[in-house]
């Protein structure tokens, strides 16, 4: 992709750096006060939410331990059923920890849904779901995360560790991402 096409793609900010920033501050506060005394691990899926963990990890103020899986999932289209394989695991044993799963987007839900069920059977102390990014209009499943940083319409998001064909993710801010570029040029 050249440059023009690169910045062309970029339809503009949808949430800029320090609306992301002021969000993280507030919810980092709620997560450290709730948490406070008790063993907690942060836990994110590679590679989406890796800006957004390191941003947040850092409002957090307790004692907590960091961990990453990557995880690939296989949805049937036909029957509303899907398989996720963790094809690379945490290191802990959750069973002795709180666990937030950091996550960048809750788009269908049938990815985190699948997730949260694989981990509940390893018995954490608790688990709940913290979402920089969601959008309700495109659920499949009934899935809800317990913080949602912000809820957005249906629309393609790069940016901020979010990619399409795996680029974007270093953008500061949160983008929309304009599907019609290449329409838009060549007419
Ligand atoms: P789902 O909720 O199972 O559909 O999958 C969510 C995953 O799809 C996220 O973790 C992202 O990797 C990807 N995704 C969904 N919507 C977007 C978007 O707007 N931009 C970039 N990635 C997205």
């Amino acid at each position: 992709m050249d440059m023009q096409e690169y910045q062309g793609r970029i339809k503009g900010v949808l949430i800029t750096k320090e609306e992301i920033r002021r969000r993280i501050a507030e919810v980092g506060a709620e997560i450290s006060k709730e948490y406070e005394g008790k063993p907690l691990l942060l836990v994110s899926v590679l590679k989406g939410a890796f800006v957004f963990m390191a941003d947040f990890c850092r409002a957090v103020t307790v004692p907590c331990e960091i961990g990453f899986m990557r995880v690939r999932s296989y949805f049937d289209s036909t029957v509303s059923s899907g398989e996720v394989e963790i094809l690379m695991d945490l290191d802990q044993d959750i069973s002795n920890y709180h666990v937030v799963l950091v996550e960048d987007i809750v788009d269908t839900g049938r990815t985190l849904s699948l997730l949260v069920e694989r981990l509940k059977q390893r018995n954490p102390l608790s688990l709940e779901v913290v979402t920089l990014l969601d959008k309700p209009d495109r659920r499949v499943v009934d899935f809800q995360a317990d913080r949602v940083l912000f809820t957005i319409e249906d629309r393609f998001v790069i940016g901020y560790g979010l990619d399409c064909g795996e680029l974007f993710r270093n953008l500061p801010d949160i983008a929309e991402y304009d599907v019609d570029y290449a329409a838009e040029v060549t007419v």
